[in-house]
């Protein structure tokens, strides 16, 4: 495969049609597509307000369904009252307390299976135990863990409470912990001693305490799981075991019922200016979506055993691994480690073991294993597998045809999901057994997701296969409710345009003459490493911070594997590094930024020059570094740049 291929989906127009077997068995069927389609159109308010009463338990109905009155603010459900995990759990207790809830396997084979029963035991145990500890509604909770059951029994206590929780993923720095901790003014942060990862441990309790080490931290107590058993350094009076937290804590824990729009979580993500934003979500709203897109588009029914290989620490294991489907009654697999541990057949395997009927993973992952070849696939009996989804950036067709062969046997239909943190659910995905798929289209817009493709003017672009900004015209109930501290950051990033009529995704899109819906990148200065929204100020912010770094310009390029891959541009102080002090910087310079943010955001290429090029008016040309960054041609008039040396030093010629 070569990096082109990934910016071939133009001339794809293979068409898959679920089978009808498929077809006979799911739960939204043609003529429901078609109805429920029409009564969104008919009576959008009605629509959802009939979704909202028959998918949740309230404890206090609602009688308002949308309050558009403070746009481009909606809230939604407004007088409602409920409880997230009440929802998730107690709802079913009644009916399938044994069910298995959660299936978990940790990287060194140790597994778990709990009941509906035990979930709500051990849920109501630890939310007990975070009360004793003086947290109440409303308080901020850290949750920085690794791939654990406990991870989605910590954020499921908090919902008990009515805390706000806001998972930090793993893979982020001790810096990135406290600049959320912060952020948030948490109170509250749970992690655990370590986690299993690629054969190593991840030293989850030593960055935690990195984090807080710098003085003014609002922490106040830290809870650490004993998940690996290693020596770690625990600090009296602030920090618990787990175990011990728990102990002699009642399995019963009243749900605090709160209102349909208080915040249920919050999850940091990164945009083109400043620090990662902390995106708020509402109870109600985002319940909602995230139960029937579990119904509609992951067509979860009482047998399923659904496996979504994310991590908790984005959104896509916030709706599909620890709220969703348990709202939805479902099976979930939880594991804790990397895909190729101890080999490259790893999930095939806990597959074919847990026999998973629904599988749904990131491109990047699909790249990577396809490139260790057929063989490992092919080892495992994956004849339980009856439906299979991406998510988190295009996919190129290969690796969709090689998922739909090897995978998917030709039997599964894809689900190719488009959403993103701040819609907390999918909203451009097929329905599988009414809508056929294309490799590497996300298809139509689901019933009451009012997604349009406009140009400048907002005026809505009939034109097959031209590109616009891709918008969703209508408040929908899952939308993000406001960025975290920084209401004004809310307006300007999601409704800058178009009179600030529609909420602005930030993605260009195009429309085929089907009305498919092809997502063709970012507008903003995001890059998506392996299905990891990074900004690339953020990481230029991080390599500045080093003392020897003057100036820096990051921009991406194709990656086979990653999708997109970080290309750096870096002006030292002194001399430019050259030869081997150039080689020695690079690798000082991918641990500083890993420090800094994480290792998704250690540059892939570091490249020095004297100075970085600029226009008149002192902008970075920063199409110029993306030419550079990919190897090609320099089309661009460069003449009237300052020193045009540099453009062959950045190159790598000089
Ligand atoms: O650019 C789109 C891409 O990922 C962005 C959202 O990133 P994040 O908030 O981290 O959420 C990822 C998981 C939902 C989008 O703006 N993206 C997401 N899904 C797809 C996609 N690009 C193409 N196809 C998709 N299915």
């Amino acid at each position: 495969m070569s990096s082109n291929d990934i910016n071939s989906t133009l001339v794809e127009n293979r068409l898959f049609p679920p089978s009808e077997e498929f077809v006979a068995n799911a739960r939204i069927k043609p003529a429901d597509f078609t109805a429920l389609h029409k009564q969104a159109e008919d009576d959008y308010e009605g629509f959802w307000a009939n979704q909202a009463k028959q998918n949740i338990d309230w404890h206090k109905p609602f009688t308002t369904v949308l309050d558009d009155s403070n746009a481009p603010h909606y809230q939604w459900f407004t007088d409602g009252e409920l409880n997230l995990s009440y929802n998730c759990i107690d709802k079913h207790l009644a009916t399938q307390a044994d069910k298995t809830a959660i299936i978990f396997e940790g990287e060194k084979g140790d597994t778990r299976h709990i009941s509906y029963q035990q979930l709500h035991d051990d849920v109501c145990q630890f939310a007990n135990g975070m009360k004793a500890r003086g947290i109440k509604k409303g308080d901020r909770v850290i949750i920085y863990m690794p791939m654990t059951a406990e991870a989605v029994i910590a954020m499921q206590a908090c919902a008990r409470i009515g805390a706000i929780h806001s998972v930090v993923f793993g893979g982020f720095s001790a810096d990135s912990l406290r600049d959320r901790i912060d952020d948030a003014g948490a109170v509250m942060l749970i992690t655990a001693d370590g986690g299993h990862r690629g054969g190593k441990i991840v030293e989850l309790k030593e960055a935690a305490d990195k984090s807080l080490a710098k003085a003014g931290s609002t922490i106040e107590n830290v809870i650490v799981l004993k998940r690996t058993g290693h020596d770690i350094n625990m600090q009296q009076g602030r920090d618990h075991w787990w175990h011990d937290i728990i102990e002699d804590q009642s399995t019963e824990c009243e749900p605090e019922w709160v209102n349909a729009t208080h915040p249920l979580f919050l999850l940091y993500t990164s945009g083109s200016t400043g620090k990662p934003k902390g995106i708020q979500h509402s109870t109600a709203g985002y319940l909602l979506n995230a139960i029937v897109t579990n119904l509609w588009v992951f067509d979860l029914q009482d047998k399923d055993i659904f496996w979504c290989t994310a991590d908790v620490g984005w959104i896509t294991g916030h709706t599909y691994v620890a709220f969703g489907p348990l709202a939805a009654g479902s099976t979930v697999v939880i594991y804790e480690g990397a895909p190729v541990v101890p080999d490259a057949g790893r999930f095939w395997k806990i597959c074919e073991e847990l026999k998973v009927t629904i599988f749904y993973t990131a491109p990047t992952a699909i790249r990577a294993l396809m490139k260790f070849g057929d063989e490992f696939p092919n080892k495992y009996d994956l004849s339980s597998i009856r439906l299979l989804g991406t998510v988190g950036e295009p996919i190129n067709p290969e690796a969709w045809m090689w998922y739909h062969k090897v995978i998917g046997k030709e039997r599964c239909p894809i689900v190719d999901t488009w959403w993103q943190t701040e819609t907390g659910a999918n909203m451009i995905a097929p329905i599988p057994g009414a809508v056929s798929t294309k490799p590497g289209s996300c298809t139509l817009p689901l019933p009451g997701i009012i997604a349009d493709v406009v140009n400048e003017q907002g005026e809505s672009i009939t034109e097959a296969n031209k590109g616009g900004y891709l918008v969703i015209r209508k408040p929908f109930p899952s939308m993000l409710q406001t960025v975290w501290g920084d209401d004004q950051r809310y307006v300007d990033t999601y409704f800058p345009k178009f009179d600030g009529k529609y909420y602005l995704a930030g993605d260009s899109a195009r429309r085929d003459a089907d009305g498919y819906f092809w997502i063709m990148g970012r507008i903003d200065d995001v890059v998506n490493i392996s299905g990891h929204r990074l900004g690339t100020m953020e990481v230029e912010s991080a390599l500045v911070a080093h003392e020897r770094v003057v100036e820096a310009a990051v921009v991406s390029r194709p990656h086979e594997v990653k999708g997109e891959a970080i290309v750096a541009f870096v002006i030292c102080q002194g001399e430019r590094p050259v030869g081997e002090e150039a080689e020695k910087m690079v690798q000082e310079l991918r641990a500083w930024v890993g420090e800094q943010i994480g290792a998704i955001a250690k540059p892939d290429d570091i490249r020095f020059a004297d100075g970085l090029p600029k226009t008149r008016s002192g902008k970075i040309m920063r199409r110029l570094l993306r030419n550079i960054a990919r190897g090609e041609e320099i089309t661009q008039d460069i003449s009237t740049l300052e020193n045009e040396g540099v453009v062959k030093q950045l190159q790598g010629k000089e």
